[in-house]
């Protein structure tokens, strides 16, 4: 098991409750190091571009909308296997179906807006992480 760095967001629906030090201080209290942050309002393109693999799913309109709708928290963290074990701090995308005291449990309106995004994967978190800090948030 080694450091691993990857992509955290603060939704806009989870900006616009004030709950970015909550949800910031719950992530960081389970051992997260936040290496990069920073608060901007997604462009269209960088939203579609971030979401590519969802591109032509139902919901993927809505999800654009959504992602751009208002200002996100976009964060680099490291823990210790941090790519699963934010996910799992996480909980699932549902709300309602997330395990208790995970942050989508905590504080997840729906299936869309369900406060924050984790990078699913290494290979994810790499391009992800790349995508908003570049290349440098992976190596410094
Ligand atoms: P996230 O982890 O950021 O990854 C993709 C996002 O799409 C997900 O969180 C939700 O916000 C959204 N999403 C996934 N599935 C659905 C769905 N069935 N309906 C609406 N939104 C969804």
């Amino acid at each position: 098991m080694s450091l691993e760095r990857t992509l955290f967001i603060v939704k806009p629906d989870a900006v616009q409750r004030n709950l970015i030090g909550r949800i910031l201080a719950h992530v960081e209290a389970q051992g997260f190091r936040i290496l990069e942050a920073r608060l901007a309002r997604m462009t269209r393109e960088e939203a579609q571009s971030f979401y590519a693999e969802h591109q032509g799913k139902p919901f993927f309109n809505d999800l654009v909308e959504y992602m751009t709708s208002g200002k996100v928290m976009l964060t680099c963290l490291e823990r210790e296997n941090g790519v699963a074990a934010l996910r799992e701090a996480v909980g699932a995308t549902e709300p309602a179906q997330a395990a208790p005291g995970t942050v989508r449990k905590l504080y997840g309106e729906s299936k869309q807006m369900n406060s924050v995004h984790a990078s699913d994967s290494p290979a994810s978190a790499e391009r992800e992480v790349k995508l908003f800090f570049g290349v440098g948030a992976l190596t410094r």
